[in-house]
């Protein structure tokens, strides 16, 4: 659903009067990190990329797009056909928990989605898996058929989440969205993020192209 935003302008006009522009933002882009940890080095890197694409657009004109960091994969419940949808198994149920419905609308009416994963045992963690899952649902109606996504790994090793990314390259179009841009990955991360949280332009540099290109 669109939300208004106000920004105040600076005035042109003799006498100092400030004018208010509305800038209605209708394009979302849900940036979804695969890690639950406080001190993740995935969630720092999300943090700072929707504070950089942020501020970069809040600056130009009639700007009606916003990128937002959603923490999906602690609030979800772990996937259970017995919550689901399901007419053909589950009747009684009419709908999912109402988290699962917020967030499958959410998906549904975003105009793109990033993914940025550790790996945990050469593949996804668990709660990226999950999350997955609940938006693969209902079978080839679900939130994601259409979404164009682009996917980042990061690693302190020296792969960089290169079996977790090739994983979700993968089924990104079996499930009906479109991947954008090139493979992503940031092997040690932990070198890369200063204390206060900004990135090495090796790693903010790749990510911003992908960032402006689901933008567009
Ligand atoms: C259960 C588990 C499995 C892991 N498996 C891998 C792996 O397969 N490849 C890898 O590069 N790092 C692996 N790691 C190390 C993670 O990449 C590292 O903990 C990383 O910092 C996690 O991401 P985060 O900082 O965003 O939470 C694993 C860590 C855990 C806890």
């Amino acid at each position: 659903m669109p939300f208004l935003t106000a920004k105040k302008l600076p005035s042109t006009f003799r006498g100092g009067f400030s004018a208010i522009s509305l800038n209605v933002i209708n394009r979302q882009i849900i940036v979804i990190s695969g890690s639950l940890r406080k001190a993740s080095f995935t969630t720092a890197v999300c943090r700072a990329l929707v504070k950089q694409m942020n501020e970069t657009h809040k600056t130009q004109a009639g700007n009606n797009i916003e990128f937002v960091l959603r923490d999906y994969v602690r609030e979800l419940p772990t996937y259970d056909g017995d919550l689901d949808v399901n007419p053909a198994t589950n009747p009684d149920t009419q709908t999912p928990p109402a988290v699962v419905v917020d967030f499958r609308r959410e998906l549904s009416e975003a105009h793109a989605v990033i993914i940025g994963t550790p790996e945990y045992n050469y593949n996804v963690p668990g709660g990226l898996k999950n999350v997955i899952d609940w938006a693969s649902r209902p079978f080839a109606k679900h939130c994601l058929i259409g979404r164009r996504i682009g996917v980042f790994g990061c690693a302190p090793g020296e792969r960089g989440g290169k079996a977790a990314v090739e994983y979700l390259r993968n089924i990104v179009p079996l499930l009906g969205a479109t991947l954008v841009g090139p493979e992503l990955l940031f092997p040690k991360i932990n070198s890369l993020i200063s204390p206060d949280g900004n990135l090495d332009p090796s790693v903010l540099s790749p990510l911003t192209d992908m960032a402006n290109q689901l933008a567009n």
